[in-house]
């Protein structure tokens, strides 16, 4: 049995690097005071229908539905917003208004590089504030993120895409210009031509591309309003010192964004993805409206650029010669493990040299070696790069105020 296409394990090395990663991560949020919300993996199908939007290709041919034994319409997450703004909404969260999450999702997409059918999402939401610093704080969250994994060569790109009504004005323009090449666009920018035009810009058909390459942009079409808003945000992304590029091809596949939307790009891929989203909660519930912006980082993408993990050696390796020795070799591991260090012992009959070998292997810094005679005396420790000797006691006793 194999996993299903577009699955993986993970495991190895690369265990150690998403620890790390989640530590940073998990820390990172703590520093700017936000809290970790966890929501299941499973929804109401209709959630995403009506948030990520109907003709988007998510809803369209992505989504894992299907009816469950209580026939209900259910859906795996594709996305972690709509399910974080419908906890909100449920339990009355919009208070405490900073959540990060990370979480399997599942899209079933063409598996290729960086793009599985079950991936994860660390993203983050900051609800209630509508001005242009809340969309900076998410940069700088997402940006600090990056650094703090040592990813290099990462491009922000930002674009505002207005609100419903400068949108819509957008839309017709953008109508007008496609119309003259309309039988040159794909199957589905066809259908987007009528339903949602934006869609076709960021298209990866090479004749839409050539269809709307000298497409007016958005921002010439922005009202008062979101132009300035998105001037804003420049002006204090500058004045912070984050480099980014105003990019009119970012318009992001989700219907639910308003004004500003950016992506943290590496090679052409995006690891991160987000906006403003300022209507999705009013759609959701309307009896609230509440302003919001957040992003969602692939984790497998993040993960495979990062050069750091966390793996760390085992403090001791316990070699044994014979069964006798094993339990013995069991309690001091137990023992050394209570003040702290990270230590394991042979639990079967192979020779010493083999113990040793795999000892070096796994890159132990300390080695003991329990024969009959280390049963009745004096035990001691070898630390591996130096060949240094000690007596176990020692150690421990060195260990223990070094933890104090
Ligand atoms: P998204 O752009 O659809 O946005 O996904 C966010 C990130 O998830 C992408 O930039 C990419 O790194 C990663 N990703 C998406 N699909 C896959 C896949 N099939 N395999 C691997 N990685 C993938 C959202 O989902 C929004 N909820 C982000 C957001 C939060 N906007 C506001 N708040």
């Amino acid at each position: 049995m194999k996993t299903l296409r577009g699955m993986h394990d993970i495991y190895g090395d690369e265990i150690y690097k998403w620890q790390y990663a989640e530590e940073v991560i998990k820390n990172t949020c703590a520093r700017f005071n936000f809290n970790e919300l966890r929501t299941p993996i499973i929804e109401h199908a209709e959630l995403f229908q009506r948030s990520v939007g109907e003709d988007s290709d998510i809803v369209q041919k992505e989504m894992y539905t299907f009816v469950d034994k209580g026939n209900r319409n259910v859906t795996l997450k594709p996305e972690g917003t709509a399910a974080v703004v419908r906890a909100c909404i449920e339990h009355n969260l919009f208070d405490a208004s900073k959540f990060y999450y990370i979480s399997p999702m599942f899209r079933y997409e063409r598996p290729q590089a960086g793009r599985f059918r079950q991936f994860h999402q660390f993203g983050a939401e900051y609800f209630g504030i509508d001005n242009a610093n809340a969309d900076a704080e998410m940069i700088l969250l997402s940006r600090e993120i990056i650094l703090a994994l040592g990813i290099q060569n990462v491009t922000l790109n930002i674009n505002s895409i207005g609100d419903k009504v400068c949108r819509e004005q957008y839309n017709f323009l953008l109508r007008e210009f496609i119309s003259h090449n309309l039988n040159d666009l794909c199957e589905d920018c066809h259908s987007r031509y009528e339903t949602n035009p934006l869609r076709i810009i960021d298209c990866k058909n090479q004749k839409c591309r050539e269809v709307i390459a000298n497409a007016p942009v958005i921002s010439n079409a922005l009202c008062d309003d979101c132009n300035e808003h998105f001037k804003t945000l420049q002006q204090i992304l500058t004045e912070l010192g984050v480099d980014f590029v105003v990019n009119p091809k970012i318009v992001r596949g989700l219907d639910y964004y308003t004004k500003t939307v950016f992506e943290f790009q590496h090679d052409g891929l995006a690891i991160c993805g987000g906006g403003r989203y300022d209507d999705l909660v009013h759609e959701l519930d309307n009896s609230k409206t509440i302003s919001a912006v957040g992003f969602g980082f692939g984790m497998e993408r993040l993960i495979s650029l990062t050069p750091v993990s966390n793996f760390k050696p085992l403090d001791v390796f316990i070699a044994t010669i014979g069964v006798e020795t094993i339990t013995f070799a069991q309690q001091l591991a137990y023992r050394m493990r209570q003040i702290g260090l990270r230590v394991d012992y042979n639990n079967s009959v192979r020779s010493l040299k083999s113990q040793i070998k795999h000892a070096f292997n796994i890159n132990a810094k300390h080695l003991i070696v329990i024969g009959e005679d280390e049963l009745n005396h004096d035990i001691n420790i070898k630390n591996l790069s130096t060949k240094e000797e000690m007596k176990l006691n020692d150690f421990i006793k060195q260990m223990e105020c070094e933890k104090l």
